[in-house]
């Protein structure tokens, strides 16, 4: 039977994590969480006191690293040394550090044949930041999802907010729009359009709305 792929890149903050499991739910594919695997490797580095920029000191220690992905209850746990890490990597320091680490291409080629691996033995709906580029380059459908900054951030407050943590809007603004120039702006894997890709601005729709959207445009396609 044949493999499908849904590629979803866009910025931080989104939406593509709660819209691509929607999606892998409602098509009963495989949803991977790829910003989670670069968040293991900052894991790893945060916790050795690397620093996240230098390459040849991250190229030290790489091959002490093992990132694995499993499911439980369709849920996706990701591994770092057979550490359940699943959780702890959703800290806002690890997702800064992750943007760091993942420049470097050595990291990359690691992490993206994990993904191509993945997505070669079982449908997917698989997002991050070069899915539709150079992950999955012939995915079926391939969707660029983005918002604006202001309401990424106020999307991602609401988050916070509700986890009991009360962080100051503009400071979570001023770190998308960072984290969005490093990941746009390095030479390896860059987040960028896939030329086929659809593009999806969700500051204005709802979570059902772009959901639906999706599958409309995927059934289009097979
Ligand atoms: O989606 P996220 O916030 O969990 O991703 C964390 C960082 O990982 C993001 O800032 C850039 C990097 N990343 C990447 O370079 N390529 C991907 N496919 C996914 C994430």
């Amino acid at each position: 039977m044949k493999n499908y792929s849904i590629a979803i890149d866009g910025p931080a903050g989104a939406g593509k994590s709660t819209i691509a499991k929607a999606v892998s739910k409602q098509l009963s594919f495989i949803y991977v969480d790829t910003g989670a695997m670069y968040r293991a490797m900052a894991l790893f580095v945060l916790r050795s006191n690397i620093d996240p920029s230098d390459s040849e000191a991250i190229k030290g220690v790489y091959d002490g690293v093992d990132i694995k992905i499993d499911y439980i209850d369709k849920e996706q746990q990701i591994y770092l040394n057979g550490e359940n890490v699943t959780s702890t990597i959703r800290r806002e320091e690890v997702g800064n550090v992750a943007s760091i680490v993942s420049k470097h291409l050595i990291v990359r080629e690691k992490l993206v044949e994990l993904q191509q691996k993945i997505a070669s033995n079982t449908s997917v709906v698989m997002d991050g930041r070069d899915i539709g580029t150079v992950v999955l380059p012939n995915a079926d459908l391939k969707v660029y999802l983005t918002a604006s900054a202001d309401e990424r951030a106020r999307r991602r407050y609401l988050d916070l907010k509700e986890k009991g943590i009360d962080e100051d809007i503009e400071k979570i603004k001023a770190d998308i729009i960072a984290r969005d120039e490093q990941d746009m702006n390095r030479e390896n894997s860059p987040l960028s359009k896939a030329e086929d890709a659809i593009m999806i601005d969700s500051s204005k729709m709802s979570i059902d709305e772009v959901v639906t959207e999706i599958l409309r445009l995927f059934k289009d396609r097979i």
